[in-house]
């Protein structure tokens, strides 16, 4: 654990990092300063109540010892109000208060803030600098890496968007210390998932690590958060816009969606849904043969051993139905991540419909016990 990565370099064109530290949200200023050395830099932080209250003090004391003129923008608290509507708020803010196409955009908050920022900022006067401050489990192993930025429809979620890339992600993994319970094992669902697909050392480390990780110790989170880092960063500098090995980062998503959509986004956090969907694929992946049944089992107990999850009470057809209907807006087949071992997995596109009815039977019956 002593040789852990704290910077990461994310290289795409141009090519910006991330840095992983605990405490690093007080040298916010101070790194942004160093960004634009000699710049006179206008910063405006958008956020959210939540997160202004328990950490907005420590950033605003580090833009102010850092001398930098800074503002901040409150938006609302969740999903919901990522939307357009939002958007266009928040530009309207932006105008009055008089930012201009120097100011930077700094987006301080979990994934809904930073997918809106982001997307503010690559359209406000034709494009902002902006700096992702992620604040949850998810938004720090996840969101706020890769440049994916966006709103909602009332048709499907982030059906509105662009590729914006950050000039730079503070990660500060001691903030995670105020998220509630559920959001936070969410993240460790997806940081699961970075092993499972690409790093068979973050999947032995949750492993052992369970207690530590639970309780949220800070160097167990600084390593873990890190090596997440650097699997999206990898995968991502190998594929921007995702034609191809981005696909992996979906693993678990394909069921995982699609009990999301079932459920009418209110039974499960996005977490949940899709350590049921690696539950799952990982069942599948068994069963067409793709990896041996030990590795499905040690992919499944690691993800039970961070229970509870909330239960699956959908119809196994209903799910399929779910999995159907998207296959026809991507026109093509459904595509399946499926482990074939620790660390390594294969798309496939020619799952038969009975092996998911199946999986989605077991993880009924797995709910139940
Ligand atoms: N851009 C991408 O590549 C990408 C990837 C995955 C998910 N996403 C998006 O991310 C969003 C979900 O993000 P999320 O799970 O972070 O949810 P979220 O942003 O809604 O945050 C979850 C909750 O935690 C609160 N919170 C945030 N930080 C906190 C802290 N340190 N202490 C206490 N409370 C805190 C928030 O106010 C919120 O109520 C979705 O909209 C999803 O589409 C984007
Ligand atoms: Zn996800």
């Amino acid at each position: 654990m002593e040789d852990y990565v704290k910077t990461v370099t994310i290289a795409v064109q141009p090519a910006y990092e991330a840095r992983i530290e605990n405490g690093l949200v007080c040298q916010t200023g101070a790194q942004l300063a160093e960004l634009y050395v000699g710049g006179s830099l206008s910063v405006f932080v958008i956020t959210n109540a939540a997160v202004r209250k328990h950490w907005g003090g420590a950033l605003t004391d580090s833009l102010t010892q850092a001398k930098l003129r800074f503002q901040i923008l409150e938006m609302g608290d969740g999903e919901r109000y990522k939307t357009l509507a939002t958007i266009e708020e928040l530009a309207t803010r932006l105008v009055e208060r008089g930012a201009d196409r120097r100011s930077l955009v700094v987006a301080f908050g979990g994934g809904v803030v930073g997918d809106m920022t982001g997307f503010l900022a690559s359209i406000y006067m034709r494009g902002l600098d902006f700096v992702q401050v992620p604040t949850t489990f998810l938004a720090q192993v996840d969101a706020a890496i890769g440049g994916k930025t966006g709103v909602d429809l009332r048709a499907g979620k982030n059906l509105l968007g662009s590729f914006h890339q950050p000039r730079l992600v503070l990660i500060d993994p001691s903030v995670l210390g105020t998220l509630p319970e559920r959001e936070y094992r969410a993240g460790v669902y997806e940081a699961l998932k970075c092993g499972v697909i690409r790093n068979p050392q973050i999947f032995d480390f949750m492993e052992k690590e369970r207690e530590a990780i639970l309780r949220r110790d800070a160097a167990a989170l600084e390593w873990l958060i890190a090596e997440c880092v650097a699997v999206k960063a990898a995968v991502v500098g190998a594929d921007e816009r995702e034609s191809g090995l981005r696909r992996i980062l979906n693993f678990g998503h394909t069921i995982g969606h699609a009990l999301e959509a079932e459920t009418s986004y209110k039974q499960y956090l996005h977490g949940e849904a899709v350590a049921w969907g690696m539950v799952a694929a990982s069942m599948i992946a068994a069963g067409l043969g793709k990896t041996d049944a030990e590795t499905a089992r040690r992919i499944i107990s690691a993800v039970l051993a961070y229970a509870p999850l909330p239960r699956v009470t959908a119809r196994s057809r209903n799910v399929a139905r779910r999995l159907r209907a998207d296959k026809k807006t991507v026109a093509g087949a459904v595509h399946f991540v499926l482990p074939v071992e620790i660390g390594r997995v294969e798309i496939v596109s020619d799952v038969p419909e009975r092996a998911v009815l199946h999986a989605i039977d077991e993880l009924r019956t797995l709910s139940q016990v």
